[in-house]
């Protein structure tokens, strides 16, 4: 597996292969790899012949400082673990690689569309715009044929769609299933600040999603949305940010179940740490 730090570098081992038409693929993260990103190189193994990692704490994404400074970094580890995945090139640049003027800012401002201003773009103002100047930078960078995102960051993905839309990119970009624990809490690198009490409450999240998927047919909306909104709000520890029952495309709250991609998506702060998760009910 080859590490590697710098654009040029990375440009030097793929150009070759791009010409000789090897298909490459890209899974973005940030690092503090767990079960969740390994199935996107697995699944990206699966679709192309490269598949190149990028592990990249993004500083632009983030809206409290304080969470950028406390997100976990084990990059032995993660360098291990995705030796193991047989992941073949892993691309780790320092912040001023991507941004030359850091700490000064950047310009960076595109239409993402008005999906970009609900719920997780509600609660993390500009996220998505640091979300998308970044994943730009890496497909600049890269120049992958195809990139895979998790639908656990279900709005992330749909931004992504969108900021590809809006280039015009030569991209595919693939959304791939959430893994979990096995009692149902969605994997995230965020959960390992999670207490022992913590950790049993924020199993409520995907069980007030999975009570919404099993219920979809018999209850109308507003019980649905009662009925998980009571389980969150009555489990200690939990302060809910939202709970929603939306059209996938445009994120806004759907008005009846004909709805052609009906998904739960809901996000709530478990003891200190902010969690979010999401099913899909078609
Ligand atoms: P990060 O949180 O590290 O996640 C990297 C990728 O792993 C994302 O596409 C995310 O949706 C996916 N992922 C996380 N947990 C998952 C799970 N339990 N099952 C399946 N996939 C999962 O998302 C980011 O980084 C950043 O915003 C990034 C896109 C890298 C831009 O900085």
């Amino acid at each position: 597996m080859e590490i590697i730090h710098t654009i040029s570098a990375l440009q030097l081992l793929l150009t070759p292969l791009q010409k000789t038409k090897s298909k490459i693929a890209l899974v973005p993260t940030m690092g503090a790899l767990h079960k969740g990103h390994l199935s996107l190189i697995e699944i990206a193994q699966h679709q192309a012949d490269i598949v190149v990692c990028s592990i990249f704490v993004n500083p632009t994404q983030f809206t409290d400082p304080k969470d950028l400074e406390k997100y976990p970094r084990p990059l032995e580890h993660d360098i291990k673990m995705l030796s193991d995945a047989g992941c073949d090139v892993v691309f780790m640049p320092s912040v001023k690689e991507m941004y030359p003027t850091f700490p000064n800012p950047e310009n960076w401002h595109i239409d993402l569309g008005s999906a970009e201003f609900l719920l997780e773009g509600e609660f993390r103002k500009g996220h998505y715009q640091g979300v998308t100047q970044i994943v730009k930078k890496l497909f600049d960078a890269v120049h992958p044929d195809i990139a895979f995102f998790g639908q656990k960051d279900f709005q992330q993905v749909l931004m992504i769609k969108n900021m590809v839309k809006y280039f015009n990119m030569p991209v595919e970009i693939v959304s791939c299933p959430i893994i979990r624990e096995d009692d149902g809490l969605a994997m995230s690198s965020r959960n390992i600040h999670l207490s022992e009490t913590d950790r049993k409450n924020a199993l409520v999240l995907s069980k007030a999603l999975q009570y919404v998927k099993d219920n979809f047919k018999q209850l109308s909306l507003v019980q649905l949305l009662d009925g998980a909104k009571t389980m969150m709000n009555e489990t200690e520890g939990v302060e809910l940010d939202y709970f929603t029952i939306a059209d996938g495309e445009t994120l806004l709250p759907i008005e009846n179940k004909t709805a052609k991609y009906p998904v739960a998506l809901v996000a709530a702060k478990v003891g200190q740490t902010r969690l979010i998760d999401n099913m899909l009910l078609n």
